[in-house]
C-alpha cells in the first residue's frame, strides 16, 4: 500500500455500521483495518453470523485488512497497534442487546466497557494524534425520556405542541438515576471513558449517541435491529409480538450512511471529548404501528403481528434525537435519508 495512505481502525467491521464505515473510508483512499470475531453470532444465533458481509468486504475491497481479533484481547490488540499508527479509529464492536445483556452480564460489560478501554488507552499511548469515535447510544439516557408526559395519537406517542423537546432529545438531558438496563450501563461506563480520554488526557474523542441505526447491511436479530427484522418477520411471514405501549413507541432511524458521513465530518475538524445525539431526528422517525403499515403496503403481505401489555423493562415510549450541537458544530453535514426511503431500502435489497 502507499506510503501517504491514511490508515483506519474499524472496530466490529462485519457489523452494520462498521461495514458501512470500511466502505466509506476505503473509497476516501484509507488503508483499512477491520476488526469483527464475529461476536454477533455468539450473541444472536447463527442467522445473526456477519461473516457474510466480511467475506465480502474482503473480496470487495484490496485495501481492507480483517483481522479476527476479540477486542478484550488486549495483547493482540496490542500487537496491531504496535505495528500500525493509525490516523482514524472507528470503535463500533458491541454487545448491542439491552435484553442479551441480562443473561451475561460479565460478557456484556467486557466487550463493551473493557473492550472500549482496550482500544482508547491503546491510542493514547499509540496513535496519540489519531481521531477517535465510539458508537454510544441513546440508552445512555435510561428510561429518562419516558417522564416526558406524551400525548396518545392515533398511530403514535407525541410530545405536546411547544414542548422543549419538541426537536427531539438532546445532550443536556441527564444520564443519572433511571433504567438503563445492564447494556446501558456498559455503555455509559464506555461513553464516559471516552469523554475523558478527550478532557483528561486531551485526545480527538468523540461518543456519537446514535438512536435507532439502520440500512441494509444489518444482520437481524429479533432482540437487535427491529426495522430489519420487521421486514424479514414480514417477508417470511413470521410471527412478530410487539411489546408495550400498543405499538405506538416511536424511534427516530438514520440510515449507516448519513452516520458514517458524520463521522467523516467530525475526522476532518475534531474536537476533544465530545458527545453528540445523532439519529434520523425529526426528518426520519416512526412508530411501530405505522413502520408495520409501511412494510405491509410495500411488501402486499399483511404481518403476523401480536400485542403483549408488558413493555421491554427501560424501553423508550418516545425517542427522536435532537441533531442541532452536532448540525452547529458541521454545518455542512444533513441527514439524507427519511423513513421512507430507508425501509424501501430494506425491503428491495433486503437484508443477509
Ligand atoms: N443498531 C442500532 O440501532 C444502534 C443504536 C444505538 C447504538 N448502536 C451502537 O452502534 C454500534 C454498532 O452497532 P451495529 O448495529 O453496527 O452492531 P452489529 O451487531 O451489526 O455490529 C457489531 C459487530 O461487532 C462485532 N463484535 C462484537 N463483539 C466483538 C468483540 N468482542 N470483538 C470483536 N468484534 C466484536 C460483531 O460480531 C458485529 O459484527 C454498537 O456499539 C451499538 O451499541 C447501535
Amino acid at each position: 500500500m502507499g506510503f501517504n495512505m491514511k490508515k483506519a481502525l474499524i472496530t466490529g467491521s462485519g457489523g452494520l455500521i462498521g461495514s458501512e464505515a470500511v466502505k466509506f473510508f476505503v473509497e476516501k483512499g484509507f488503508e483499512v483495518f477491520g476488526i469483527d470475531n464475529d461476536m454477533r453470532a455468539y450473541f444472536f444465533g447463527e442467522e445473526s453470523s456477519t461473516t457474510w458481509k466480511v467475506n465480502e468486504l474482503k473480496e470487495k475491497f484490496k485495501s481492507y485488512h480483517h483481522l479476527n481479533i476479540d477486542i478484550r484481547n488486549k495483547e493482540e490488540l496490542e500487537k496491531l497497534f504496535k505495528e500500525q499508527q493509525f490516523d482514524l479509529i472507528i470503535h463500533t464492536a458491541a454487545q448491542p442487546s439491552h435484553d442479551w445483556a441480562a443473561k451475561e452480564p460479565f460478557t456484556d460489560f467486557s466487550v463493551n466497557a473493557q473492550g472500549t478501554l482496550n482500544l482508547l488507552e491503546l491510542m493514547r499511548l499509540h496513535s496519540p494524534n489519531s481521531v477517535f469515535i465510539f458508537t454510544s447510544t441513546n440508552k445512555v439516557y435510561g428510561d429518562k425520556p419516558n417522564e416526558i408526559e406524551f400525548e396518545e395519537l392515533e398511530t403514535r406517542y407525541e410530545v405536546p405542541s411547544g414542548h422543549i423537546y419538541t426537536n427531539g432529545i438532546d445532550e443536556t438531558m441527564s444520564i443519572d438515576q433511571s433504567k438503563h438496563s445492564i447494556f446501558g450501563a456498559s455503555k455509559v461506563a464506555a461513553d464516559i471513558l471516552v469523554q475523558e480520554y478527550g478532557r483528561y488526557f486531551g485526545l480527538n474523542t468523540v461518543a456519537f449517541r446514535g438512536g435507532c441505526l439502520t440500512g441494509p447491511n444489518h444482520s437481524g436479530a429479533q432482540q437487535h435491529g427491529f426495522l430489519a427484522y420487521l421486514v424479514k418477520a414480514v417477508n417470511q411471514q413470521i410471527p412478530y409480538t410487539i411489546f408495550g405501549y400498543k405499538g405506538k413507541q416511536v424511534r427516530d432511524n438514520i440510515h449507516s450512511f448519513d452516520l458514517v458521513n458524520a463521522f467523516y465530518h467530525f475526522y476532518q475538524n475534531p474536537r476533544q471529548g465530545e458527545v453528540y445525539n445523532m439519529g434520523g431526528s425529526r426528518h426520519s422517525n416512526i412508530s411501530m404501528i405505522e413502520a408495520i403499515e409501511k412494510i405491509e403496503n410495500i411488501t402486499g403481505k399483511k404481518a403476523k403481528i401480536s400485542f403483549s401489555n408488558q413493555p421491554r423493562s427501560g424501553d423508550h415510549i418516545w425517542y427522536i434525537s435532537d441533531v442541532s450541537k452536532f448540525k452547529q458544530h458541521y454545518p455542512e453535514w444533513a441527514c439524507t435519508y427519511n423513513i421512507d426511503q430507508i425501509i424501501e431500502e430494506i425491503c428491495i435489497k433486503g437484508h443477509k
